[in-house]
């Protein structure tokens, strides 16, 4: 099987409609219908599931669109199955829970967008959630979510413990690998039902672009998703999905160089730590000692961890002492960021800053990070 590389490069050659090197950007809504009336044919019910936006000829880009195809056929390659895109990561929660339609949903700590749509169902709907530790409450149908590693703290959950319990009640399993992508790791080894991505990340790269992703290895579920998603009005839009087809061009190159490079970082911090007067904590896969993390995290650790100082002011003064690391939210980007984490969840500690690495030179964001800590 073709390498990573080799498939963020190639595996969409054969959608290629033109000669050109680089995929043109299709900025049309609408297409021509076939000329031929044989080949014009009724629209099918969705339930029926007869039609695939991402294989057919495309009729409208909220069904399905040539760049859209093309980043599917890429991303199933990278993250091992039939994959849909979507407009957002949090587009793809949202289109996994309305496929599953569980009655109670477990979920870890994890990214607070995911629990607010949780919360805007329970209150609707009536959605049960419970908490990772609370498994004896779910019933045949219902869903595990585990965020793996976990944000903000980069802390990796046993996939297959949870879908070993999983299998035992007849409930799903979705994991969001958002922080360790392929090669990092694969949830799929520990046979998950599905696993979702927000794309804006690391598929995304250069933080100018917003995407998800759904992954199952059953193409009769792809099919679902890829029809429902139409009445969802999710899609990934015409120029994001051309941005995303260049970005994974060098996907491969970022993540390795991310995540060896946060791992660096993270051992030099925690063996210098005594002279970093309010460092006091520091959260990263690198450093949790369970023995499951080597095997789940076969590729590398995540390139993001997470730091404690000793009181919110320490903390939120940081960020204006470095140079290459920029105070803002989000994470994959190939600029390191560094975000007081209090500004965008609520449930953040105000001593907490995440750290994002990007794909500058180690040295030189040691050297920035280590003068920073000294003064602080
Ligand atoms: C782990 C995780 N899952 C999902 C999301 C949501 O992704 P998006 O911002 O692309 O909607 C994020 C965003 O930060 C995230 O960190």
């Amino acid at each position: 099987m073709p390498g990573i590389s080799t498939n963020s490069i190639h595996a969409d050659q054969e959608l290629n409609r033109v000669i050109d090197v680089v995929p043109p950007i299709n900025v049309t809504t609408t297409f021509r219908y076939p000329d031929d009336p044989e080949d014009i044919k009724p629209a099918v019910e969705y339930r029926d599931a007869e039609y695939d936006p991402s294989t057919s000829r495309p009729i409208y880009s909220r069904i399905g669109h040539p760049n859209s195809t093309r980043v599917e056929k890429v991303l199933g390659k990278i993250t091992g199955g039939e994959c849909v895109i979507y407009n957002s990561g949090l587009s793809a929660f949202f289109a996994a829970i309305m496929h599953f339609n569980p009655k109670t949903v477990a979920i870890g700590d994890g990214y607070h967008g995911c629990h607010n749509i949780l919360h805007l169902l329970e209150k609707n709907y009536g959605l049960k959630i419970v908490g990772l530790d609370q498994l004896d409450q779910l019933s045949k149908g219902d869903l595990i979510h585990i965020e793996t590693p976990e944000n903000p703290f980069s802390i990796v959950h046993d996939i297959q413990y949870y879908v070993t319990k999983a299998k035992e009640i007849g409930a799903f399993t979705l994991v969001d690998a958002t922080f360790a992508p392929p090669p990092l790791s694969d949830p799929f080894d520990f046979d998950v039902d599905m696993v979702m991505h927000s794309a804006t990340k690391y598929f995304g790269g250069h933080s100018d672009l917003l995407a998800g992703t759904l992954t199952t290895k059953d193409p009769n579920l792809k099919l679902q998703l890829a029809s429902v998603r139409p009445f969802l009005g999710t899609n990934i839009a015409n120029l994001e999905a051309y941005l995303m087809l260049r970005s994974l061009r060098t996907y491969e190159l970022r993540i390795n160089q991310q995540s060896t490079s946060a791992t660096k970082i993270v051992k030099y911090l925690n063996e210098h730590k005594d002279s970093y007067p309010s460092l006091t904590k520091i959260h990263h896969s690198s450093l949790q000692k369970d023995a499951f993390v080597a095997k789940q995290m076969k590729g590398g650790d995540a390139p993001v961890f997470s730091i404690e100082l000793s009181t919110p002011l320490k903390a939120k003064s940081l960020p204006s002492k470095l140079k290459y690391f920029q105070h803002a939210t989000s994470l994959g980007g190939v600029e390191s960021l560094i975000e007081w984490r209090a500004v965008t969840d609520a449930s953040a500690s105000q001593n907490l800053l995440r750290v994002s690495v990007g794909i500058e030179n180690t040295e030189d964001l040691i050297a920035d990070l280590d003068a920073a800590l000294k003064q602080s």
